[in-house]
């Protein structure tokens, strides 16, 4: 049986220059290195520039994913664009990145689904190709949460970060078999019942303000490790691969104790899973680009590798996708 796949042809990312370390927040706010390491497992975060905006960070990531693929943007025709933080209300992130590109033709718009923003956006790029609507994907996850947090709220400021990750996909007609390459499966849930466990306290039509972050962040803990261990199960189950098949678990980077759990539960070995977040902290749609990247990078990655994505987030918002490189 002959069907299309989205397969991964170039990864890219971007992360600011300006470095906050745990040390630094410690001079702004009542907390620790050793308790922001011993809770979170992060050590820094990068801090995007005065003047510089989501778009450009998406720019520069989605850059080097398409130089990587051998790819000219004139032959992208789709671009997907993960943010919870977009340069503005509207129009999409995603037309300002499509046009800093150069990109012409197709579709570009973006996707709010906070943490899972990129599983989402891949999800929804993957069914677009494997219908044969579009033939080559640039799918990115860009965030500058950095504008949203309340720097005077030590449970939360201290957790995120801002960066980009990008990918490019192109559909190529696979024999719908374990061995194909490409994305093999996509899972995508949410409960809007649990809303008030994490969001942003303004908005266009309610405050007419950005907005803070706010997040009950032992209650997402709580249900963290149960929801994405789940719908990890269902993907695992769609495609007949067993855990311990999985070569790589590059999973949303949002806390290390979260990431030991839910690899514990599943039988994933630990030096399976790509961490990144002792670099970047939680970049929320960004994050797992930005993981896939460094191991891209490190050589952890190779054709024919079998990796699993996964995150959660504001919604609550959560999913999986498995691929094979
Ligand atoms: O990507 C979206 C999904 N988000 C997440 O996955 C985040 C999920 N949650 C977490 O990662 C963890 O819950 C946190 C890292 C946010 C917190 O860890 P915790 O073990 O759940 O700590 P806690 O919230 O229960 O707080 C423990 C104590 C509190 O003090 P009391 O009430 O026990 O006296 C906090 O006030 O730690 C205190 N605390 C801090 N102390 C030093 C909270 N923030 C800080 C801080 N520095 N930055």
């Amino acid at each position: 049986m002959v069907i299309n796949r989205s397969v991964i042809r170039g990864v890219g990312a971007y992360l600011p220059k300006k470095v906050m370390t745990n040390h630094d927040l410690a001079k702004l706010v009542d907390t620790t290195d050793e308790w922001i390491v011993a809770r979170s497992g992060i050590r820094q975060r990068h801090i995007a520039a005065d003047g510089e905006n989501t778009s450009d960070l998406a720019i520069a990531a989605a850059h080097q994913a398409l130089v990587r693929a051998k790819i000219d943007p004139v032959d992208i025709d789709l671009v997907i664009c993960a943010t919870a933080t977009p340069d503005r209300t509207f129009p999409a992130t995603a037309v300002r990145v499509q046009a800093g590109l150069g990109v012409t033709k197709g579709a570009a718009f973006d996707i709010q689904a906070v943490c899972s923003g990129f599983v989402y956006a891949l999800t929804t790029a993957d069914n677009f190709l494997k219908t044969g609507q579009f033939r080559r994907a640039l799918v990115i996850g860009a965030e500058t949460f950095s504008r949203i947090l309340d720097w005077e709220d030590r449970s939360t400021c201290v957790l995120f970060g801002d960066g980009a990750g990008a990918v490019v996909l192109e559909a190529e007609p696979q024999h719908g078999e374990r061995e194909d390459r490409g994305i093999l499966a996509t899972r995508i849930r949410s409960d809007g019942r649990y809303e008030d466990l994490l969001y942003v306290d303004g908005g266009p039509s309610s405050t007419k303000t950005v907005g803070h972050l706010r997040m009950n962040g032992r209650e997402v803990f709580r249900h963290a490790v149960q929801k994405i261990s789940g719908v990890i199960e269902e993907t695992l189950v769609a495609t007949g691969f067993a855990a311990d098949e999985i070569d790589l678990f590059v999973p949303h980077q949002a806390n290390q104790r979260i990431l030991n759990g839910i690899a514990k539960k599943l039988g994933v070995a630990p030096e399976k899973i790509v961490i990144t977040l002792d670099n970047h902290g939680n970049t929320s749609a960004a994050s797992i680009p930005l993981a896939l990247n460094h191991a891209f990078e490190e050589h952890l990655i190779k054709e024919g590798s079998l990796v699993l994505m996964e995150a959660m987030g504001g919604g609550f918002t959560w999913g999986a996708v498995l691929a094979r490189w």
